[in-house]
């Protein structure tokens, strides 16, 4: 059987991890894209030479060609551009979106059968107009952000409870940045609801606030930290896990930017939800049960997420 074929759009920070990542796991061969000249191709040369150390058998290729991404199982979008100090939000929503749209038409020309799957911020948003620009089926395109968070949120509760995070599972929806939803009742250690673990260890309802606002803020955090760029381990590690339960067709229950129609009282739209992912895309969406709080929480993210894709209508006429 041929090996899978993971088409990488944008070959920078993240682009470079997600690569290293598929190799060393030997998910199928790579196909590193950028606007950049050379750049793609130096990564894939320095990424081939890992192969005889680490023992991975894939084939790495740098271009600036779409039409090398023909043919690809599975197309992970980071092209674009991170805000940049006194860049508006408006200004950076200005310019994804038109990267958004080169990227659209490059996979409806030449990977119309890929899932794929967009990193590019702001998230929720570019999600949607890639798929608008892409024309592929929705369940064909989903955007990566529930994963990163939930784990950011399982990484500062297994902290605070002194666990391993191997037993921590922690749950997010909404949309990706300050308005996302942790949601508290659903999250667990190893089974035992986060609220009865903090009675337990002594840790109080003001403490579990600070957890959920700091996994909120968890993108900044890094982004203060670095000094410049922002985070791309955990978000390349969180595309991965996406792109393996879609090659493997696990049906695996991940929190994902996934178009929305009819559950969660939404019309067609793009915003973290449980989703289940395997060999047809996104398959279905989980609806949970909410409290009253968490549902008023859900309303006010999925607003920011309309807000936003009202501001990409205005700047581009087609999509509206
Ligand atoms: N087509 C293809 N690649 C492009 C395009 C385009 N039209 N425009 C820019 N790029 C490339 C850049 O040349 C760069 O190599 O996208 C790459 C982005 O890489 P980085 O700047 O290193 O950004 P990275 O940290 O990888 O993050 C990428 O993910 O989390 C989000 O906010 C983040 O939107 C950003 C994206």
């Amino acid at each position: 059987m041929a090996r899978s074929k993971i088409a990488l759009i944008g070959a920078g920070m993240i682009g470079g991890t997600l690569a290293h990542l598929a190799a060393k796991k030997e998910m199928g061969d790579i196909v590193l894209f950028d606007i950049a000249e050379g750049m793609p191709q130096g990564k894939a040369l320095d990424l081939s030479q890992c192969g005889p150390i680490e023992g991975f058998d894939a084939a790495i290729k740098g271009t600036n060609d779409y039409a090398d991404i023909a043919g690809a199982d599975v197309v992970i979008v980071t092209a674009g551009v991170p805000r940049k100090p006194g860049m508006s939000r408006d200004d950076l929503l200005g310019i994804n979106l038109k990267v958004m749209k080169s990227v659209g038409e490059g996979i409806k020309n030449n990977a119309p059968d890929a899932f794929v799957i967009c990193i590019t911020n702001p998230l929720d948003a570019m999600v949607w107009a890639l798929r608008e620009f892409s024309g592929l089926p929705h369940n064909k395109v989903v955007g990566m952000a529930g994963v990163l968070d939930s784990a950011r949120f399982a990484t500062f509760l297994a902290w605070e409870f002194g666990v391993s995070v191997k037993d921590v599972n922690a749950f997010v929806l909404g949309g990706h940045g300050d308005t996302m939803v942790p949601v508290l009742s659903y999250s667990t250690i190893n089974g035992i609801p986060v609220k009865d673990m903090a009675k337990i260890k002594g840790i109080d309802e003001a403490r579990l606030d600070e957890i959920v606002k700091r996994t909120r803020a968890g993108g900044g955090e890094i982004v203060q930290l670095l000094g410049n760029g922002s985070a791309y381990y955990a978000p390349a590690t969180s595309a991965i896990a996406m792109a393996e339960a879609y090659l493997g067709d696990s049906k695996r229950i991940l929190p994902s930017a996934s178009y929305v129609q009819g559950k969660y009282g939404l019309d067609g739209l793009y915003v973290g939800v449980p989703t289940v992912i395997g060999a047809g895309g996104t398959e279905d969406v989980i609806e949970i049960e909410l409290s009253d709080e968490e549902r008023a929480n859900l309303t006010v993210s999925v607003d920011a997420v309309k807000e936003l894709l009202e501001a990409c209508k205005a700047l581009d006429s087609s999509l509206a």
